[in-house]
Formats: structure tokens, sequence, C-alpha cells
């Protein structure tokens, strides 16, 4: 049995412990949460019907096999830190806090802390990987975004857009992935996830446009290298919880979870 922890109990944390009350139960045994907001732990518990147990992060990582951190870039070095100390894996879904860190990514590995990123919202990971074996020139993300996706970044307050007054679509930000994740740390891991599959975080392009004119999170990626050009994207449904997340990144954490219990890697 795989025990789990989940940090954050968003749209994302409360839906992965949702899932593995339902589908995986014979599998996975959700340990507890930890989340600041004790509204979000009661309707949790009201949704799962049962009282599941809220720990410290400390606890919490003491409590499982793997510490799903799903609670914001900023808590990504104290969930990777308590992990590498208690020599427990981690899944991170605030890729961006990884990027802006590049530390514990080092640090887990010199310890042999397993730290798993699932692919998000972007497709065609897999194709990058291949191509990096070989050699890439270039990887551009482009990101497309309903405004509501992108309210409230740093990058938008600092720079005083007027988001709401935007009439068709327009580029608000082009730099490296880098620069993304510190513009955007709530609306772009996708950069984050790329850049960490592929050429890294100062490589890696990134062009975000706020539209009026789109419902989803649309990113599209392209690769250029040796092999040829690759080009994928993927049209996302924005999750009902958070707007700023998409559907299939939370499916990818899931996938993730369901490779972990088939390659028995872990807590069997
Ligand atoms: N990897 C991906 O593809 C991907 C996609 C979307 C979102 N994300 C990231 O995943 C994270 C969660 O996304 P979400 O949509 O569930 O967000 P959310 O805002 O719905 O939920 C985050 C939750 O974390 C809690 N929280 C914040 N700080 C905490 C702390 N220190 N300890 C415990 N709980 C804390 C909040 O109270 C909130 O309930 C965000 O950082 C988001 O940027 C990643």
């Amino acid at each position: 049995m795989l025990k789990v922890g989940i940090v954050g109990c968003g749209a994302i944390g409360s839906y992965l412990a949702g899932t593995v009350a339902r589908r995986y139960r014979k599998q996975i045994r959700l340990t507890g949460v930890c989340e600041l907001n004790a509204e979000k732990v009661a309707a949790l518990r009201r949704s799962l019907k049962t009282k599941i147990p809220v720990y410290s992060l400390i606890e919490l990582i003491k409590h499982s096999d793997v510490v799903i951190e799903a609670a914001g870039a900023g808590v990504v070095p104290k969930v990777v830190d308590g992990a590498v100390t208690l020599r427990k894996d981690v899944m991170i879904m605030s890729a961006g806090g990884l990027l802006m860190h590049p530390r514990l990514l080092a640090k887990a590995q010199s310890r042999g802390i397993r730290v798993y990123v699932p692919s998000g919202a972007i497709a065609g990971l897999d194709a990058l990987k291949a191509a990096k074996v070989g050699t890439i020139s270039s990887v551009t993300l482009t990101t497309t975004k309903p405004l509501a996706g992108l309210a409230g970044a740093p990058f938008i307050i600092k720079h005083n857009i007027d988001i709401a007054a935007i009439k068709k679509e327009r580029v608000i930000f082009e730099g490296s992935a880098l620069e993304a994740v510190a513009a955007f740390p709530q609306n772009i891991n996708v950069a984050a996830i790329l850049s960490l599959a592929g050429i890294g975080p100062k490589r890696t392009r990134v062009c975000i446009v706020a539209s009026r004119r789109v419902k989803r999170n649309i990113h599209t990626i392209e690769i250029k290298g040796d092999f040829g050009t690759i080009r994928s994207c993927a049209e996302n449904v924005p999750s009902e919880l958070n707007p700023k997340t998409s559907a299939l990144a939370m499916l990818s954490a899931v996938a993730m979870l369901e490779g972990m219990i088939d390659s028995k890697r872990i807590g069997t």
C-alpha cells in the first residue's frame, strides 16, 4: 500500500484526495493533509465523508511514503527539504518552485530522493526527451489564457496591466522560462515542466497571450533540433475550482500516481 500525504487542499489537492479515495482505495492510503485554510479541510472532509487527519508539514511527511505538494511555489523548498531529511519521495505540482530553487533537485538527487514532476497541461514531453538525446536548437512555449487565468499575477500588478481592458488578445509577456515562472508563479508551471524536461530554464522561451477570445488554456510548443521539428498543442479546459489550473494537469498527477503503483517502486 502506497502511503500518500497531500500539501494543499485546493483544486488539485482536493481532486487528488477524492480520486485516491474513490479509485485507488486498494493501492493507495491517503495518510492525511497539510492545509492552512480550515474551510478547505472541512469541505474536503465533507466530500470524502471521512475525517481525514490534518498534520503539520513535517508530521505529514513522516506519515507518508510520497508527499504531494499542491500548495504553491513558495512551499516547495520546505516540502523538498523536509522530504530529504526524512528520506521520503515527493511529487511537485508547483514546478516553478523547483526552477526558482535549483539546489533542491540537486540535493534530492544526491540523497537518492525521487522528485516526481507530472507532465501537467502540455503534450509532447516524451518526444522532447527523445530529441534531447540529440541536439535541440530551440524550445518555445506559447501560452494563451482567458483573462481570468492570468488575473492577479505579480507581473500584471507590477506593470499595471489592465487585464480587464483587453478587447481581443494581447501578448503580455515574452522571455525565458526562468523569467516566466518568477513573473507568473501560479499560472505558468508548464514552462517549468518543459524546461526541466528539455534544455533548461534560461534557453526555453515563453510567450504569454491574454485573450478574451478563448475559454481554454492553450499551450503550443515548438521544438527544433537536428531531428527536425515537433509542434504540439494542448487546449485545456480550466478547472471549475480554479481557472488558473487546467483539468489535464490534475489528470497528469493521477497518471503519475498510477505509474508509481504499477511499477511498485514505492511503498509496496
Ligand atoms: N504542474 C502543473 O501542471 C500545475 C497546474 C496547475 C497548477 N499548478 C500549481 O499547483 C499548485 C496548486 O494548484 P491549485 O489549483 O490546487 O491551487 P489552489 O489555490 O486551488 O490551492 C492551493 C491550496 O494550498 C493551500 N496552501 C497554501 N499555502 C500552504 C501552506 N504553506 N501549507 C499548506 N497549504 C497551503 C491553500 O490554502 C489552498 O487551499 C499551485 O502552485 C499551482 O500553481 C501546477
